[in-house]
């Protein structure tokens, strides 16, 4: 199974991603962690990348569709992928098709979590993440079990994204608004798209999205 997981900054598409892999044992494509390694190892991708991201703003189609298109030949076969964050703009859509298709690949679902864009903000700053492992907290909604310790790892090291300020945030918001989410008419003419709340509870979330996924 191929799925898209579309929404805003903040909606929740990497926690459920996260999620569907731990139950699922399908592959999380997240291009936006993929750019961040590239950053952090210094790649010539990365240093193309950092100014536009801490800014708000898209990365080039082709360095995105590039980079996924290497992820998708690392699969195998039998791996479902999870798209996290991809695609963001109508030229991106059409080359993920291509990209599929090339490989024996096709869309399964696109799931849109729908979210309240003024709790948005305060989602993404008090977002951070266990410096080791990666996990994923939050100031309010997910804090862990024994303070500053990794619930997974038992590290005591967290950080936070430099684009996770309210500035960048808006701008970050008003890409959505005006290159991604157009490009929901392109898979709702397929009967692609279901409609989450992805205002409710994480595990609420989740189990609606496995709904859509097991119907
Ligand atoms: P990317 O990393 O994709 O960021 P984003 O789309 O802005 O999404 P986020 O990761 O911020 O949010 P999320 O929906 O995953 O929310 P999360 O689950 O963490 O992209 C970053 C940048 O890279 C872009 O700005 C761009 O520059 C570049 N880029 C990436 N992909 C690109 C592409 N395809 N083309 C061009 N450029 C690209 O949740 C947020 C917080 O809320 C967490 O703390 C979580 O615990 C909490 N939370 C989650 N769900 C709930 C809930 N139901 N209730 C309460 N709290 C919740």
């Amino acid at each position: 199974m191929n799925i898209i997981l579309l929404g805003p900054p903040g909606a929740g598409k990497g926690t459920q991603a996260t999620r569907l892999v731990q139950s699922r044992g399908m592959v999380q494509l997240s291009t936006g962690d993929m750019l961040r390694a590239a950053v952090a190892a210094g790649s010539p991708v990365g240093l193309q990348a950092k100014a536009v991201m801490d800014a708000g703003e898209l990365v080039s189609d082709a360095i995105v569709s590039g980079i996924i298109g290497e992820r998708l030949d690392q699969l195998s076969g039998g791996q479902g992928a999870i798209f996290d964050g991809y695609p963001r703009t109508q030229a991106q859509a059409e080359a993920l098709d291509r990209l599929l298709e090339a490989r024996g690949r096709r869309l399964d679902h696109v799931i849109e979590l729908t979210v309240d864009e003024n709790a948005l903000v305060a989602r993404i700053v008090g977002r951070f993440t266990c410096a080791v492992c990666g996990e994923g907290y939050h100031d309010s909604f997910k804090r862990p079990k024994v303070d500053n310790t990794c619930d997974v790892c038992g590290s005591h090291e967290f950080k936070r994204r430099p684009d996770d300020n309210e500035e960048t945030v808006r701008t970050r918001m008003a890409e959505y608004r005006a290159k991604t989410a157009p490009i929901l008419p392109y898979y709702e003419q397929r009967k692609l798209v279901s409609r989450v709340d992805g205002m409710a509870d994480i595990d609420d979330v989740g189990a609606a999205i496995d709904a859509v996924l097991n119907g």
